[in-house]
């Protein structure tokens, strides 16, 4: 569905991917692992048209290089970058309401106010509230949910767990396999094994921009080798 080949981006003179290849199939949940600085961002970046990138990107069948970002959403690709990206001023629920993407969108889209309240009732408690004044793990979840509001059907997270105690995490965990129930495909950036090693469907492991294992969770279980030269610190 999501498809790069030999993906190169730049910031300015700076060539930070260097050839990245990967797929994302359908309902999949992938996982874009790396060490700091790798350039899993950038490979968000580059799909979503905010950085100078070079090289095949397609999206059901469509090139999709280089187009802006908003028409990349509109087709159905969801990001979440990784600093939050709230509208302070504006309650919790008129945040989710901008996700949305137009009438006919909200009729047929997987998620309503209601879903997103279940899933997070803190949300729910706060709906009147000024967003600024959630927590970081809230306003995590805000820009998550304002992202679904506009019903993607793939999502990409950067670090949704970064700063997030354990508990929370596993929750963000479940959270996203309810997603997959969904049908939405989700690429999972991160730095922590465990919550991608438990919930996806396959790894990629990114090391100097480019992907250096691409196999399942278990199979980078068994790779020692690739876990010791570019996971562990
Ligand atoms: N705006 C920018 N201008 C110039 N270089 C950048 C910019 N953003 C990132 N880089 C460089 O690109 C490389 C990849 O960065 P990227 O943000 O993709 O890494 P990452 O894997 O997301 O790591 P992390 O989020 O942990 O920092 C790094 O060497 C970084 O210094
Ligand atoms: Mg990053």
């Amino acid at each position: 569905m999501l498809k790069l080949q030999d993906l190169h981006a730049y910031y300015g003179k700076s060539h930070v991917l260097h050839g990245v290849s990967f797929g994302v199939q359908p309902g999949e949940i992938v996982a874009l692992l790396g060490r700091n600085g790798s350039g899993r961002s950038t490979t968000a970046k580059a799909i979503m048209g905010l950085v100078h990138a070079e090289g095949g990107l397609h999206w059901k069948g469509q090139d999709i290089l280089r187009r802006k970002a908003y028409e990349i959403a509109h087709l159905g690709i969801g990001y979440v970058p990784e600093n939050r990206e709230i509208f302070p001023k504006l309650t919790v629920h008129q945040n989710l309401l901008l996700g949305q993407k137009g009438k006919a969108a909200v009729k047929s889209s997987r998620w309503s106010f209601d879903d997103m309240y279940a899933m997070f009732p803190r949300l729910k408690e706060r709906q009147h509230n000024e967003a600024g004044v959630l927590s970081g793990g809230e306003q995590q979840m805000l820009t998550l949910c304002r992202t679904l509001m506009g019903d993607p059907d793939l999502i990409i997270i950067d670090e949704p767990t970064e700063g997030l105690a354990p508990k929370i995490v596993e929750l963000v965990g479940e959270y996203l396999k309810r997603l997959k129930d969904r049908g939405v495909s989700v690429l999972l950036i991160e730095q922590k094994l465990t919550i991608a090693m438990q919930i996806s469907d396959r790894a990629l492991v990114m090391g100097h921009g480019s992907i250096v294992f691409d196999g399942t969770p278990d199979g980078l279980r068994a790779d020692a080798a690739t876990r010791k030269e570019w996971l562990e610190v």
